[in-house]
């Protein structure tokens, strides 16, 4: 446990980057990511989101991390610290982790489910669809799956940032990256001819997925690949809820912030790419083009079940090496999503690692149970002004993804680069000599580009523009 007054640091800069790669890797890279890489005209959309990983989400993520070193704070107190008016920046960064803690803790439940059911030889159960709507609508099964979940991150932000988190994070992110690389491998080889005769394999699917596809494109097409590059990227770097700054809290002064950020991207796209070579492929070979207009829990609670069952008796092998490496991945989101909270109760609140952590398990709690019966007892169909329909995950993800995060990050780029001076984060990313090669590019995107990009993600929210 941590001293009280001292504040804890990651051992090293390695501990850090698995940390917030950790954070980074998450759900949105394996279910999302590929899925729009296969609708975007794949190439097409890898090449929009690599250069905007470089620029826009490289600016986010520079910014964030150094907001929470310079500061030494967590987000709650971290940006009054920056400024006294723009103080409120930090309270709606720390409302965000509250809100998707959550429901993230939720899915995790739903995962940690479908990794029991492949564990106990019960895969071939799992391919109907009505196997995911009769779980995620039961009454307790649910429950009890997201309180499992729950009590894992809890126990682990309670460790603290040594010996919860780094640990976690160093032990594994490396095995989610040898899990993810073997079954891509193994998604490569597969071929399957349907009942009407038509052979696919998986190389093709490895062509569906890197060869840019212009077919039918037009500017406005165009466009649309771009803003959902930007709003994948937004999402997946875990920028705008927090986490980043009290992370960067953590790093010691002599750590080079400027690889670390680029490690911590690469990492994130990395496994992102890896993630549509493992499913584009074996999707592919077994449901052709429709399969592959799956995306979210459809596809990985309905979809995929499908294919790894169609794998035959290796299937539900692959099934749980999948699963265990989805665990992983929400496992390591949702604990920095506490930390981001935990942290921001003990630095306002000065309370104990303890205390913090036991309060934000039981708000949790009560909003996760909210959450599993949304699809039962309080079972609604809500429309959100973006046109989707939904359940409280829904409106929960929304109110989260679509509106608060945009503002923060906003704030964030109005503060950094209009009222504190975009230098505030330059001196602290050059501290020690550290060279900040694309030092002109991070001032350009903090205060044009990047808030204007973020303002199209807003109107897109609204449903401004389509
Ligand atoms: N960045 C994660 C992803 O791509 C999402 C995430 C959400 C991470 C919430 C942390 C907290 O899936």
């Amino acid at each position: 446990m941590e001293n009280k007054k001292e504040r804890s640091t990651f051992g090293g800069s390695l501990g850090f980057i698995l940390a917030a790669a950790g954070s980074a890797v998450g759900l949105g890279n394996i279910w999302r990511f590929p899925y729009l890489a296969a609708k975007d005209g794949g190439g097409l959309f890898l090449l929009c989101y690599l250069i905007l990983a470089l620029t826009f989400g490289f600016a986010l993520l520079t910014s964030e991390i150094a907001i929470g070193r310079k500061t030494r704070q967590s987000p709650l107190t971290a940006y009054k610290k920056l400024s006294e008016k723009w103080g409120w920046i930090g309270i709606l960064a720390c409302v965000v982790p509250v809100i998707i803690l959550p429901y993230y803790c939720v899915i995790g439940g739903w995962i940690l489910r479908y990794l029991a059911d492949f564990l106990t030889g019960n895969a071939a159960s799992t391919i109907e669809a009505s196997h995911f709507t009769g779980f995620i609508t039961a009454q307790w099964s649910p429950i009890l799956w997201f309180v499992v979940f729950l009590a894992a991150t809890v126990f682990v932000v309670y460790k603290g940032v040594n010996n919860g988190i780094e640990r976690l994070s160093t032990v594994l992110m490396p095995i989610l990256v040898l899990l993810i690389i073997g079954i891509s491998v193994f998604s490569l080889t597969l071929s399957h001819t349907d009942a009407a005769g038509v052979t696919r394999t998986g190389l093709q699917g490895l062509k569906v997925y890197l060869i840019p596809n212009f077919e039918g494109m037009t500017f406005s097409k165009l466009l649309k690949v771009i803003i959902d590059a930007m709003s994948q990227l937004f999402y997946s770097i875990s920028v705008a809820m927090g986490i980043m700054v009290a992370y960067g809290s953590y790093v010691k002064k002599e750590v080079n912030l400027v690889k670390s950020v680029n490690r911590i991207e690469f990492f994130d796209t990395l496994v992102a790419f890896l993630a549509g070579l493992m499913i584009i492929p074996a999707v592919f070979t077994f449901q052709g083009h429709e399969g592959l207009a799956a995306s979210g829990p459809s596809l990985m609670f309905i979809s995929l079940p499908q294919v790894f069952d169609a794998m035959g008796t290796i299937g539900p092998v692959i099934g749980i090496l999948f699963f265990l490496m989805v665990t992983f991945a929400a496992l390591t989101s949702s604990v920095s999503l506490t930390e981001a909270v935990v942290a921001s109760f003990m630095d306002k609140f000065h309370w104990e690692r303890k205390k913090s952590t036991i309060i934000t398990a039981v708000l949790s709690l009560a909003l996760g149970l909210l959450v599993c019966l949304g699809y039962n007892v309080l079972y609604f169909d809500f429309t959100l002004p973006n046109g989707q329909v939904g359940q409280v995950l829904d409106v929960m993800d929304y109110i989260s993804n679509y509106v608060l995060m945009p503002i923060v990050a906003i704030a964030t780029c109005i503060l950094i680069g209009w009222v504190t001076g975009p230098k505030t984060i330059i001196d602290e990313v050059t501290l020690g000599g550290v060279k900040f090669s694309r030092e002109k590019l991070y001032t350009a995107m903090v205060k044009f580009i990047t808030p204007a990009i973020l303002l199209l993600l807003l109107m897109q929210s609204f449903g401004i523009i389509k």
